[in-house]
């Protein structure tokens, strides 16, 4: 059904010029005639800051190789829904430091709870977001058990993300002992919930019966994506407060 009466177009890069070597400035110009927004979701995160830059429309990041802002957000109402706030919280990150990592810490300087993140060398969040100045409690460790000892929320993605398929291999082997099972979830706090932002691997990153077990939130997270997308989009296109 359509929500907020919105109306969504999907652009591929078949269906606009971009495919074709249009540059990003002149679609972000005349997609900005067409419509009340822009969501784009791409690889280099370099392609939505020019976007956003030609545009005269909002333009909401839907996911790239540095940040997903949009499914932190939802991860976040989840926290709030199940813990009551995020105020206070230990929040563990086990496994890639990739976009979802990077959107947790930007996260953490704005809200100010405590990030933890374990991941095996070679695979840490970008330096430059760790390292941003502001409020943020994040600390990045080796061992997974760190990560989720006393943690409230545990968080996990798949070890290869889009357009790192054909790495798969060598990071199984990179990423072996930091699959969330029911030992590492057993350091966690007894009220602890799991979180994965899908798609899952069972037996990868996550144990079967982590994710599909009493602490996993999964669903509702996967639900919030909804609610928030639309509250995002009231916000920016449809004057509605923030608050
Ligand atoms: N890190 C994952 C998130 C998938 C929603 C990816 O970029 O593929």
């Amino acid at each position: 059904t359509w929500q907020l009466g919105g109306h969504a177009l999907f652009l591929s890069p078949r269906d606009v010029q971009l495919g074709r070597g249009e540059p990003i400035a002149d679609t972000a110009r005349v997609l900005s005639r067409y419509v009340d927004g822009i969501m784009i979701r791409t690889f280099a995160h370099a392609e939505v800051e020019e976007l956003a830059r030609y545009a005269s429309v909002p333009v909401i990041n839907g996911l790239t190789d540095l940040l997903h802002p949009c499914q932190i957000l939802a991860d976040l109402l989840t926290v709030k829904q199940h813990l009551g706030t995020w105020e206070g919280k230990k929040i563990a990150w086990i496994g890639d430091g990739n976009n979802m990592a990077n959107s947790w810490i930007n996260a953490s300087y704005r809200l100010g709870f405590e990030l933890v993140i374990a991941c095996p060398p070679g695979y840490d969040p970008d330096p430059a977001t760790v390292k941003r100045e502001g409020g943020a409690h994040v600390k990045v460790v080796r061992d997974p058990r760190e990560a989720a000892r006393g943690a409230d929320v545990v968080n996990t993605d798949v070890w290869a993300s889009m357009g790192q398929e054909e790495e798969q291999a060598k990071r199984e082997v990179a990423f072996e002992g930091f699959e969330v099972d029911q030992s590492l979830m057993s350091l966690a706090n007894k009220s602890a919930i799991f979180l994965h932002c899908l798609p899952a691997h069972r037996g990868e990153e996550v144990a079967a019966d982590v994710i599909d077990g009493p602490q996993s939130r999964v669903w509702d997270e996967a639900e919030n994506r909804l609610h928030v997308q639309k509250a995002l989009m009231a916000v920016l296109m449809g004057g509605e407060a923030l608050g």
